[in-house]
């Protein structure tokens, strides 16, 4: 029995304040209003295991997981005894706390071929550590960047790329150069277009959209080929794609990866790894050299984010988690495209097979995918229970009753979709589409 959620009296309230008191309203673009259908809920009260609960009370399955990071569960258990245990002893000191060379350790025993690490509080900071450090290494200046990707740091050498470049210096922005990556070629040319000045290339090495063949081997020969350093972002691959990352499948060995979002079940810890040659030009060892200021902060040791790095990291090394969250994203993708069959509307939605993240498209009658008809989709989603925005990211705690309820919700959310078809989706859908986070303006 789908649930029926037609009350948001409190989150209307919410968003009429929050935009007052937070530019943006929240702490991710991605998060804030302006993604979602006026119909649905402003902020969440609570989570567990694979539901959340609005400040209205409603209940909904959740399908992004706090943006990809929840990998086990909401207020997972054995997570949160190993951080309630970790913060009576005191979250923060003047030195190191032991615990830092335990998730070393154990993180450090999972990476193939990567000999050290750093840890941070965000992606952002590790990606930019990345590229400080490929700099330091080449001691060149410019970074290749697969814009076709949607994100690699809210820093300024990726945001100078993008539509929202206001803030940016354009020198600073100039030194980041686009490619494609479903054409290397794009590559090759950024290579010759500035020669020896490229010190890295970046790029997810997985996205659930065909990639070009051998991509990965691909663009760690030409980064190689022409002195750069490949830095593998596993943000979003990393503890989905496979155990630690999509590295253990390709048997691709980056120069330096990058991980954040799942590794901790949703709380903040991220990681840079990476050869010891590179790596260490970070340390303090090597008297005399000239030292490079790695990633240096307040909060990078938190006891007990750190604690939960490790108590998610038994999880999975122990509980077949990736089996169980493939399985569960196959089954999605099995559920989803029976339904959309059945309704007739294969030309018009489309799911990707793509078992560790299916994400879906919805399209206009010419085929052209449509914001308006993807709100329309949340929308509805929403109104049965499923806080769901295009892309369902498999926990260990979804079962297949979740994937049962998602059915059911999509069979009747494509039924409006289909009279949307007919007569547009405008008159179905209350207030704007949800718009693009990279615009240029409001
Ligand atoms: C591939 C990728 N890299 C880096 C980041 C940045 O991570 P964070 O939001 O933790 O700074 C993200 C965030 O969405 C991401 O998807």
């Amino acid at each position: 029995m789908l649930r029926r959620i037609s009350n948001f009296q409190k989150s209307d309230e919410h968003r009429s304040i929050i935009h007052s008191l937070i530019p943006g309203g929240a702490h991710t673009y991605s998060k804030g209003d302006d993604q979602f259908p006026v119909r649905s809920p402003a902020a969440i009260a609570r989570g567990k295991g694979s539901q959340v609960w609005d400040i209205d009370g409603n209940q909904f399955l959740d399908c992004s997981m706090g943006l990809t990071s929840v990998s086990l569960g909401h207020a997972f258990e054995p997570v949160l005894a190993r951080v309630r245990a970790e913060i009576e002893n005191g979250c923060n000191f003047q030195r190191p706390s032991v615990i830092e060379r335990e998730m070393a350790e154990a993180f450090l025993a999972t990476v193939p071929g990567h000999d050290m690490i750093k840890f941070a509080k965000n992606g952002s900071t590790a990606t930019t550590a990345a590229v400080k450090l490929a700099r330091a290494y080449t001691g060149r200046d410019m970074i290749a960047i697969p814009m076709d990707h949607p994100f690699y740091s809210y820093d300024d050498w990726f945001i100078g790329r993008t539509q929202c470049a206001k803030g940016v210096p354009g020198p600073i922005a100039a030194l980041s150069v686009a490619f494609d990556s479903r054409d290397l070629s794009t590559l090759e040319a950024a290579f010759d277009k500035y020669p020896n000045r490229i010190a890295c290339v970046i790029s997810e090495p997985e996205r659930p959209l065909p990639m070009a063949p051998n991509f990965l081997q691909e663009i760690v020969r030409i980064s190689h080929k022409h002195g750069a350093i490949y830095i593998q972002d596993e943000m979003i691959t990393g503890y989905k794609r496979a155990f630690p990352g999509a590295m253990t499948v390709s048997g691709v060995l980056p120069d330096l990866a990058t991980w954040g979002k799942g590794i901790a079940n949703g709380f903040s810890f991220c990681a840079l790894t990476g050869k010891r040659e590179i790596m260490e030009l970070g340390g303090i060892k090597s008297e005399g050299k000239e030292k490079v200021f790695l990633i240096s902060t307040t909060h990078g040791g938190e006891t007990h984010a750190i604690a939960a790095a490790l108590a998610t990291l038994e999880v999975f090394a122990k509980s077949r988690v990736v089996e169980h969250n493939h399985g569960i994203g196959k089954k999605l993708i099995v559920a989803s495209e029976e339904m959309i069959a059945k309704a007739g509307l294969a030309d018009a939605v489309k799911v990707a097979d793509c078992e560790w993240m299916p994400v879906f498209q919805f399209r206009d009658r010419t085929g052209t995918p449509s914001d308006g008809l993807r709100t329309l989709m949340m929308q509805e989603m929403l109104a049965r229970g499923v806080l769901f925005q295009g892309a369902f990211v498999p926990c260990f705690s979804h079962s297949g009753e979740d994937v049962a309820y998602f059915g059911e919700a999509l069979r009747e959310s494509l039924e409006v979709y289909a009279q949307a078809l007919e007569t547009g989706f405008e008159e179905l859908l209350s207030g704007p589409a949800a718009k693009p986070v990279f615009r240029k303006y409001l």
